[in-house]
């Protein structure tokens, strides 16, 4: 494929292709030199219209490590404040002849769009409530190195589901790997359609939890609600945020994932985000690299074969 736009076109051979090479980058990051070439004297245009710690610094460092000249764009002090609109901005950068362009934006479905208008690969950092590929890549990563296979794992998601591009990617890679999946939540913060995804729905976060391998805790996206029913913080806390009391309804080893960023102390309790016995939140953040980098490696050698180039330092 040219792009990588969300999990649904992606079948379980490609994501395992791309978690078996990111594997190989986990060891290359681990080491003093951090050092390839799959993207030597290519140009990665990161474009981040919607705010990002994890996801853009992980994105800029993959594309270091692999040697690419890597630009980020500044949306806020971009042309767009000026009227342009986001196409014409895609085919101005277009022109300019980069290889990979990084888009996250706000707006379900736009990068998509945008990746119509432009010659290079596009990789989708987020869009809307849409799809968050990256992080359901590295989500995988990191359950299939801490639990040794994807298959046959219940998998509880557990928050505000309805407004989530990460649990929308996860369900559908999750799925797709024949994961059991549960869902776990207030009715007023799940997705219509639920149950016919192949999920169970819980209310009620204890039952949900009996016997989950895998725990993985999402915020209340704010900025994505439109009305309806909210409960306080504190209620929320109290129904669905996640303490030592809950997890001890999952399995004795399962393990805590939350794809940031994290509210402690609204859908997680600080020293649960902490135990490092349970918490495996700091190893999604150092899977996202190498995720990234095995994304944008396979993305590279599909273009370098679409311009009937040699495997690297083609012209
Ligand atoms: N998980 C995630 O997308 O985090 P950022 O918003 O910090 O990139």
């Amino acid at each position: 494929a040219r792009h990588l736009l969300g999990i649904e076109p992606l079948s379980p051979s490609d994501i395992t292709s791309i978690l078996d090479l990111a594997d190989s980058y986990v060891a290359l990051n681990r080491r003093t030199i951090k050092r390839a070439d799959a993207l030597a004297g290519m140009t990665q245009i990161n474009m981040f219209f919607e705010n990002s710690t994890r996801t853009q610094a992980s994105f800029e460092l993959a594309g270091m490590r692999l040697g690419a000249d890597v630009m980020n764009m500044s949306m806020a002090q971009s042309s767009l404040k000026k009227g342009e609109t986001l196409i014409d901005t895609a085919l101005t950068l277009n022109a300019m002849r980069p290889d990979l362009l990084v888009v996250r934006h706000p707006q379900s479905g736009a990068v998509n769009l945008l990746a119509e208008k432009v010659n290079c690969a596009v990789l989708n950092a987020g869009d809307g409530r849409h799809e968050h590929p990256t992080q359901a890549l590295l989500d995988a990563l990191t359950i299939r190195r801490a639990k040794g296979r994807l298959h046959r794992l219940t998998v509880a998601i557990c928050g505000d589901i309805a407004h989530s591009r990460v649990a929308r990617s996860n369900l559908l890679l999750l799925g797709k790997m024949e994961s059991r999946l549960r869902l776990i939540g207030p009715a007023t913060l799940m997705p219509a359609g639920a149950a016919e995804l192949g999920c169970e729905v819980y209310e009620d976060m204890r039952e949900g939890l009996q016997g989950a391998d895998v725990v993985m805790m999402l915020r209340l996206q704010r900025e994505r609600m439109d009305g309806g029913f909210i409960p306080s913080e504190r209620e929320y806390y109290h129904r669905w945020g996640l303490n030592a009391d809950k997890l001890a309804c999952a399995a004795p080893d399962a393990i805590v994932m939350h794809p940031g960023p994290m509210n402690r102390g609204v859908e997680i309790d600080g020293t649960i985000a902490d135990d490092i016995n349970r918490s495996v939140i700091q190893d999604q953040v150092e899977m996202g690299v190498a995720v990234r980098m095995a994304a944008m490696d396979l993305l590279a050698r599909n273009l370098r074969a679409e311009r009937g180039l040699a495997a690297a330092g083609g012209q």
